[in-house]
């Protein structure tokens, strides 16, 4: 999304002493914001890092913090799509060191999170009617919104969620495999749900995009000449409306399924099977 340059404010406008004018808790949503993201990324970190209890080989359970799992440390039934990278590199390189890259980009470049962050971790500004903490929106003709380097760079969104659909597609591979039974079956457990219910809420916020929804509608003069990507444009525009709900949740159930599969990979329970 690029944004044109705006001019700083006017000196003719009225001049308030009042830092703000707003009476309600304002602040309370980008510190929320601010204190869910820090942990968020804290305990992504740490997961991701670690470099243990992240594979169940009872019920073929692969944490979606470690796949595609690539690290010729991966134990063989969790590295499906290859093991071509040195197992002794520095602790802070990830076994999916070829997807968390680029899904750390997707999420960051992604129009929801861009507005949460520069509210709560930049305050530029933190609400409205509220003056913002950037000195370059202060200077009559400095501010460049994300026409400059290096905001402007927000705008490889589009290529960062193709490759996020693919790496979408591997998460529904680890979900399919995770049909796993005890005697090497079929089998369902309630870590087979859990897997199940990230990968459509990733499906959900990837699908819901809005570089996707240009993707399927952009451009488009006369929609009764394209009506499959008329139909389909409705849909993801549909879908389009609860992206910032996407946004969120999946960052629960991302957390959720990773701490799932450690706890049962560490044994501090068993996984409740339906079925074998
Ligand atoms: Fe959020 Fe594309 S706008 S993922």
């Amino acid at each position: 999304m690029t944004q044109t340059t705006v001019d700083a404010p006017s000196k003719d406008r009225a001049q308030i002493p009042a830092r703000t004018l707003r009476k309600d808790r304002y602040w309370l949503s980008p510190l929320t914001t601010f204190a869910f993201f820090t942990a968020w990324v804290v305990y992504a970190t740490v997961r991701s890092m670690m470099g243990s209890s992240f594979w169940v080989e009872k019920y073929h359970y692969l944490t979606p913090f470690y796949s595609p799992c690539v690290s010729k440390a991966c134990p063989p039934g969790a590295a499906d799509f290859g093991r071509f990278v040195p197992a002794h590199l520095p602790f802070f390189i990830p076994y999916a060191l070829i997807s968390l890259p680029f899904l750390l980009g997707f999420r960051l470049t992604c129009y929801y999170y861009r507005k949460s962050y520069y509210r709560a971790f930049w305050l530029t500004p933190s609400a409205c009617a509220v003056p913002d903490k950037s000195p370059a929106h202060k200077t009559p003709g400095k501010y460049t919104g994300e026409t400059r380097l290096p905001l402007i760079l927000q705008n490889v969104h589009r290529y960062f969620w193709v490759i996020a659909g693919l790496i979408s597609l591997v998460n529904t591979w680890d979900a399919i495999n995770a049909f796993h039974g005890k005697d090497g079956g079929f089998g369902i457990g309630l870590g087979t749900l859990i897997l199940w219910v990230n990968v459509i809420m990733l499906w959900g916020y990837t699908l819901s995009c809005h570089s996707c929804r240009h993707v399927m509608g952009g451009r488009l003069k006369t929609f009764s000449k394209a009506p499959v990507r008329y139909w389909m444009w409705t849909q993801v525009s549909k879908l389009n409306t609860r992206h910032g709900q996407f946004a969120l949740i999946t960052l629960g159930t991302l957390a959720l399924t990773d701490a799932y599969v450690a706890l049962l990979a560490h044994g501090a329970f068993s996984d409740l099977r339906i079925f074998n």
